[in-house]
């Protein structure tokens, strides 16, 4: 279980070190009882502030008593301290407890959400947001991050779509390849790192009608192509830890899915961490009707290979008996234990239990200048100029209105998952543009979430009628994105839409700023308004972010990682959707695969993103139009700079495999590349396509491409390819 193999945990340390923490967790586990093996496997959630509180008054004798293994949502460093000096000094080996807590999008300085940093298609900022995200939440003694989720989804009822990377399995094994890294950085025993966890392993993202925790139901080639490529790629980049996902596959829950957990993860992929429950997922395999009760639960999820059961407790307190029943072998045990022991090695805290509790780090390295300005600059990147028809961006002298409560919501800025962010260190969207541009007369326009009233819209109206551009702020308070925050509509909450209407009636331009988590049904805004920008939740540095995007002092360079449906019934709508046996493209026919009442197409495809420049891709060569198995192809993309100011765009590449075992998707994200250019300027970009990049889960139930014919295709969006070059791929 070195770790050196497909998964890299393990090239995290040195060879030398690597052979003093393996000595060392075969001494622990010789020396260890039963009880003490399961107390490691035993993972408790206190908020414990120097004093315990409910349902943890037996925390401190439980730890000295080695019963715990791990703990969650630990506040303040003294009280990490304390919890620590109590497994190390009072338990009889001295065992360190691992702290986790959920570091999702930033620590004390937010960054936007993880689908807003997806919309940047740039792997490299996310790995610096999380290395600024490690760096702050390890000053504050965590060593265990619960991030980053990697489930894929194309289903915006599902309020998680907000933590992920969108519908794209390769965007979304990218990103997932570099939070690893931005995580756990070059050396897991240095203090600034911390130790990752993909989740939530597997299929969570297909929650049937987008319902959160409900049931999934998706066919092996869904689960093999589109949602276990970017836990593999986690897995590839050495991840420290894996989650168990809530849902079933096949009918079985994941924490008890053999086939998932020790097929999968610990066979074909060799993952050498360790596998963490999701919140009580053992136990509830009593309500998902697998096991009958927790003695059952704590032997399924044994047997299938999961490894550290959070909060449940049902390892605590039934599986020293299923062991010494011969129900659980002592080996399967001793393999969690191992695989336990071997992450606490890897983060240093065998030597050093005690190295992440300096109040002096944490205050040195804590929303520092720097942060800040790296989270402006992710934010900035984040964001998606959907239409724009000449009204941005605004000049020095634009009078400018600001309407919607969201502009001036420090706490809905951050979004969903930021508890370790602060509202009071939040520049708001109404405090950014104040900055700029002097007060700015202001009207909120609607009580959050969406409650108009007349006097609330003749504010609104007036603030409109005295401006030259009205900025409208509008989308989701933080509480309805996220976990169980599934939503049937997706349409602006509440009457926001009346205060577009009114602002809207008074013929002063309007820019609509969307703040959301998840692609919403705005059609109306798109048929009516001239400008529209998606700024997700974009975090602590959101008002200088928006302010210099608003004015060109940044040219907005964002893609969507998710295509917008027009409505829900659309839903799922994706990019790589299969062409069915009657297509409805470019056929007058009736009795072909289309809605009586919508397009086929979403409102905003996957990919799309505007620019206040524009680019051409001017030529599409391959280097050849066949290449043989084992080899791969060359493909070169030139781009222009057409327009007048200097932007970044997304040289996105699609391939279309056009006949296969299986029905292949009529488009699938291959490779993509962003490129800054000056005005009138031009560059080439190369990429490889190989065999890996055409692969699918053929029909004899194997990764592989087939030899046949290919469309390669260059695109500013899935719905806007401009070049298309065939090629053949040979035996
Ligand atoms: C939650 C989430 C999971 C999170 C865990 C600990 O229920 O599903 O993503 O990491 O519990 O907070």
């Amino acid at each position: 279980m070195t770790g050196t193999g497909k998964s890299a945990l393990g090239t995290y340390v040195d060879e030398q070190r690597r052979e003093t923490i393996a000595d060392r967790v075969e001494e622990l586990l010789s020396e260890m009882t039963v009880e003490e093996k399961v107390g490691q496997l035993n993972q408790r959630s206190v908020s414990f502030v120097m004093g315990p509180e409910d349902g943890n008054e037996d925390l401190e004798a439980a730890i000295a008593d080695g019963e715990i293994g791990s703990v969650l949502n630990a506040e303040g460093l003294e009280a990490k301290q304390h919890l620590q000096e109590f497994a190390v000094e009072e338990s009889r080996l001295g065992i360190p407890l691992l702290m986790a807590f959920d570091v999702i999008h930033g620590y004390r300085t937010v960054f936007p959400t993880p689908l807003g940093q997806a919309a940047t298609w740039e792997p490299d900022l996310a790995e610096r947001a999380e290395r600024v995200a490690a760096t702050e939440a390890s000053a504050d003694g965590h060593h265990w991050t619960f991030a980053p989720m990697v489930d894929v989804s194309r289903d915006p009822r599902w309020g998680r779509v907000m933590e992920g990377a969108g519908e794209s399995p390769v965007l979304g094994s990218a990103f997932a390849r570099a939070r690893v890294r931005g995580f756990q950085g070059e050396d897991l025993t240095e203090a600034d790192t911390m130790l990752a966890c993909a989740k939530h392993f597997a299929g969570y993202g297909a929650s049937e009608a987008g319902r959160d925790y409900n049931t999934v139901n998706v066919a092996e080639t869904a689960l093999r192509e589109r949602h276990l490529p970017p836990f593999e790629a986690a897995v590839e980049e050495g991840v420290a830890t894996v989650m168990n996902a809530f849902n079933t596959i096949e009918r079985i829950p994941a924490s008890g899915n053999e086939d998932l957990v020790s097929g999968v993860l610990k066979g074909e992929w060799d993952f050498a961490g360790a596998m963490v429950s999701d919140w009580n997922s053992f136990g509830e395999q009593l309500p998902h009707g697998v096991a009958a009760d927790e003695r059952e639960a704590a032997k399924l999820a044994m047997l299938a290979g999961s490894d550290i059961d959070m909060v449940s407790e049902v390892l605590l307190e039934e599986l020293p008996d299923l062991v010494r029943d011969g129900d659980v072998p002592e080996s399967r045990l001793d393999d969690a234990v191992e695989r336990v022991l071997w992450v606490k090695g890897l983060a240093g805290l065998f030597e050093d239990p005690y190295r992440y509790f300096e109040e002096e780090r944490r205050k040195a390295v804590t929303l520092t200048e720097d942060h800040r300005e790296t989270a402006r600059e992710v934010a900035e990147r984040s964001f998606v100029l959907l239409k724009n028809e000449g009204v941005l961006p605004l000049t020095e002298d634009t009078e400018v209105g600001l309407v919607g409560a969201l502009a001036d919501s420090a706490e809905d800025t951050l979004g969903a998952w930021a508890w370790g962010g602060e509202p009071e260190d939040v520049t708001t969207i109404r405090a950014g543009l104040d900055d700029h541009f002097g007060d700015v007369p202001y009207a909120p326009g609607y009580d959050l979430p969406g409650e108009v009233t007349a006097e609330s819209l003749d504010e609104a109206r007036d603030i409109a009628e005295e401006a030259d551009v009205v900025v409208a702020v509008v989308g989701e308070p933080a509480d309805m994105v996220g976990e169980a925050a599934s939503r049937a509509h997706i349409d602006l909450p509440g009457d926001q839409r009346r205060l577009l209407e009114a602002v809207h009636e008074t013929e002063t331009p309007v820019v609509a700023l969307l703040m959301n988590g998840r692609p919403l049904a705005v059609e109306w805004l798109d048929d009516h308004l001239p400008a529209i920008l998606d700024v997700w939740h974009p975090g602590t540095e959101a008002g200088p972010a928006i302010a210099r995007t608003l004015t060109g002092e940044v040219v907005p360079s964002g893609h969507l990682p998710m295509s917008f449906p027009y409505t829900e019934g659309q839903i799922p709508v994706a990019h790589d959707r299969l062409p069915t046996g009657r297509p409805a493209e470019d056929s007058e026919e009736d009795y072909v695969s289309k809605y009586l009442d919508v397009p086929n197409d979403p409102l905003y495809a996957f990919g799309h993103g505007e620019s206040y420049t524009d680019f051409a891709f001017t030529d599409l060569t391959l280097a050849s139009d066949a290449f043989p198995s084992g080899k791969a192809l060359e493909a070169t993309v030139t781009i222009e700079n057409t327009g007048d100011v200097a932007g970044r765009d997304v040289v996105q590449l699609y391939v279309q495999d056009l006949v296969g075992s299986r029905s292949r998707p009529e488009k699938e994200l291959v490779a993509f590349e962003t490129v800054e250019l000056e005005p009138d300027e031009t560059a080439e970009v190369t990429v490889e396509i190989d065999e890996d990049d055409l692969a699918f889960w053929t029909d004899d139930e194997k990764w592989a491409a087939e030899p046949g014919e290919f469309d390669l295709m260059v695109g500013h969006a899935a719905d806007d390819i401009v070049h298309t070059e065939r090629f053949t791929l040979v035996e």
